[in-house]
């Protein structure tokens, strides 16, 4: 998705820009472009392509400003060409605005200023908001605030999601940005002040943000940060210390973001487990006052996110309805927020996502609220626009994941899923203590039982290097085994671009099986001593078809026909799903290396889907 990033201080502004597209990249992208005020006039420089393109035109140019706004465009309105890359001027050549999100009256408002003269040169919906605020400045109200009257004004006509930056060459030392349903965050300098779309973009630059609310605007100089409500009333606002380590967002020495955030994975779950429990006490979680009362109201869990997230969702249905006997269901927040579901105040909605940003999430949340549901989020990033809609948050710390391909926010999101399960059987009372601390320190070994895992890499690849050929593969568990499979399935093709399906093992002779041919690749995720037996009848049944297994267990697989096995760990079974997916995590990896490709910048996806 687009990236936004803008600079206002004393250095030269264009390497700053430069450095924070760089580290949005992994957002993905098509064009690239930068805005500066250079004596006294708006320069704009940019092209589709990769943002080293654009370094080559910002470095024969060379400018000495000091302000300038910058962007990354993912294409929704018109192909990836120059002319539709960001920033778009105003006719006039006045207003610079770069912009993140969808203007979905964009036609109506294009027509209204093509009435009144105005011409364009792109097909984007963004072109109107430079025009727009071009017009009101010159035919609106007059104000003493002349510049933020008329982005305002011309904010107020759109309708849609936006983050948009604004610089005029009118206003040589001030920026403008504002927001809603698009995220925004300012990092606080000494004489220079940022702006991004993403933390990780300023990160090195400060770790001091406020964090921009949906139609709140705010109005940037090098040593002054005013904000302003919808009405343009002047208010102050709290500064969050963001306590990731910029180097955090950085390789490390590892090839791709992808394979260092799978080896950060024991780092992440002892970060999340956290305080929210030590073995022999219960778990605790001061940031949310969920009550006991409270919970024997609820007679129903909605566990609500997109991708990944949703699997992690899937895991911790399982968690939650063993641990505290309430039903949960599992929706796709797309689905979610147009089927009209039953909720009420009765109906506890748990919304996961990493980002915090995704479009149809948010909107979901949004949905149940107007329902008199209660919202609780889960999220990696602090200060998030989910965990600003939700009545409650509890945080992964997972640390920044850039790599498109989730890894280290899935088994985070599991554990805290399940911690949370554990905390609320403590409150009701429904789990005996004696299996809810046996759990505790299952997942206290979670961490070592992944290092053990990690150790098996080169047995992984050894396989990834016999089936990187193929064109399809199938992914096959029962219980929480294919909640894996589904989400093992999702990886390889998201980085590989391989065909696969993930299937319930048996649903497989209702259809699927016919799919099944000599030398096809099946995978089989058999972690659960109670349906081991039953999964291992399924694959032995592809077997005799002829397929090629690559096998997941931690149980003692005896009078196999399988012909690669990977051993892990055992763990309780409710947490199994952490440990397993991290094979078929390296798995997808390396195949993807194998074929060549962009392991953290898959073709056609973006890490945060900021729009429908
Ligand atoms: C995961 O590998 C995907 N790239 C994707 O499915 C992702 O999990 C999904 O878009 C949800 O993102 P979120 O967690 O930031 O809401």
């Amino acid at each position: 998705m687009c990236g936004i990033v803008g600079y206002v201080g004393n250095k030269k502004a264009t390497p700053v820009l430069i450095k924070g597209l760089l580290s949005l990249e992994y957002r993905g992208y098509d064009s690239a472009g930068i805005a500066v005020i250079e004596d006294g006039k708006l320069l704009v420089m940019k092209d589709k392509g990769r943002v080293a393109n654009l370094q080559e035109i910002t470095d024969s140019i060379n400018p000495d400003a000091t302000i300038g706004i910058a962007h990354t465009r993912w294409a929704t309105h018109g192909k990836p060409s120059r002319e539709n890359s960001h920033p778009h001027m105003d006719n006039s050549g006045e207003f610079a605005v770069v912009h993140n999100g969808i203007i979905e009256n964009y036609h109506e408002l294009r027509e209204f200023l093509t009435e009144k003269g105005y011409k364009f040169s792109s097909q984007t919906d963004t072109e109107v908001i430079p025009n727009l605020i071009h017009y009101y400045y010159t035919n609106g109200v007059k104000t003493n605030t002349p510049f933020l009257s008329a982005v305002k004004s011309a904010v107020d006509d759109l309708r849609g999601s936006y983050a948009i930056e604004v610089v005029s060459s009118l206003y040589t030392d001030t920026m403008i940005v504002t927001r809603k349903d698009s995220p925004l965050v300012i990092g606080k300098g000494n004489g220079e002040n940022f702006v991004a779309s993403d933390i990780p973009a300023i990160l090195s630059y400060s770790k001091d943000f406020y964090l921009l609310d949906d139609n709140e605007y705010a109005v940037l100089t090098a040593d002054s940060i005013n904000f302003f409500d919808s009405s343009l009333s002047e208010h102050s606002k709290p500064i969050k210390n963001i306590e990731w380590d910029a180097t955090a967002a950085e390789k490390n020495g590892f090839e791709d973001y992808m394979l260092k955030e799978i080896y950060e994975q024991p780092t992440a779950i002892r970060e999340t487990i956290g305080a929210h429990f030590h073995l022999g006490e219960k778990c605790d979680f001061p940031e949310i006052d969920i009550t006991a009362d409270y919970l024997k109201t609820i007679n129903k869990i909605y566990i609500i996110a997109c991708g990944t997230a949703m699997h992690a969702g899937l895991v911790g249905k399982n968690a939650i309805e063993r641990l505290c006997h309430i039903p949960v269901e599992v929706d796709i927040a797309s689905e979610f927020r147009y089927r009209n579901p039953i909720i009420n105040e009765k109906t506890l909605c748990i919304y996961v996502s990493q980002s915090g940003e995704t479009a149809d999430t948010i909107a979901a949340l949004k949905l149940a609220r107007s329902k008199g549901a209660k919202t609780l989020a889960i999220s990696n990033v602090i200060g998030s626009s989910i965990t600003r809609e939700a009545d409650y948050t509890v945080y992964t710390h997972a640390g920044p994941e850039i790599a498109v391909a989730s890894t280290k926010a899935y088994t985070s999101q599991v554990v805290l899923l399940v911690i949370l399960a554990m905390y609320f059987a403590e409150l009701l009372g429904t789990t005996e203590q004696s299996i809810l601390d046996n759990l505790k320190a299952s997942i206290l070994d979670l961490p070592t039982a992944i290092e053990t895992v990690l150790d098996q890499t080169e047995q992984v690849k050894e396989f990834a290097n016999k089936i990187y050929t193929e064109h399809d593969m199938y992914f096959l568990g029962r219980g929480t085994d294919y909640c894996v499979a589904m989400e093992g399935s999702l990886k390889l093709k998201e980085i590989s671009y391989i065909h696969s399906e993930a299937y319930a093992a048996g649903e497989l002779k209702h259809g699927p099986i016919a799919l099944i041919e000599n030398g096809i690749t099946v995978i089989g995720i058999l972690t659960d001593p109670d349906l081991v037996e039953k999964s291992i009848s399924n694959l032995q049944e592809v077997v005799s078809r002829g397929a090629k297994t690559f096998i997941i267990t931690n149980q003692k697989l005896t009078n196999t026909s399988f012909d690669f096995i990977i051993n892990i760990p055992e763990t309780e079974s409710i947490i199994s799903p952490i440990v397993s997916i991290i094979p078929l995590q390296l798995l997808a990896y390396y195949i993807s290396k194998n074929k060549g490709l962009d392991v953290d910048k898959p073709r056609n996806l973006a890490k945060s889907v900021t729009v429908e």
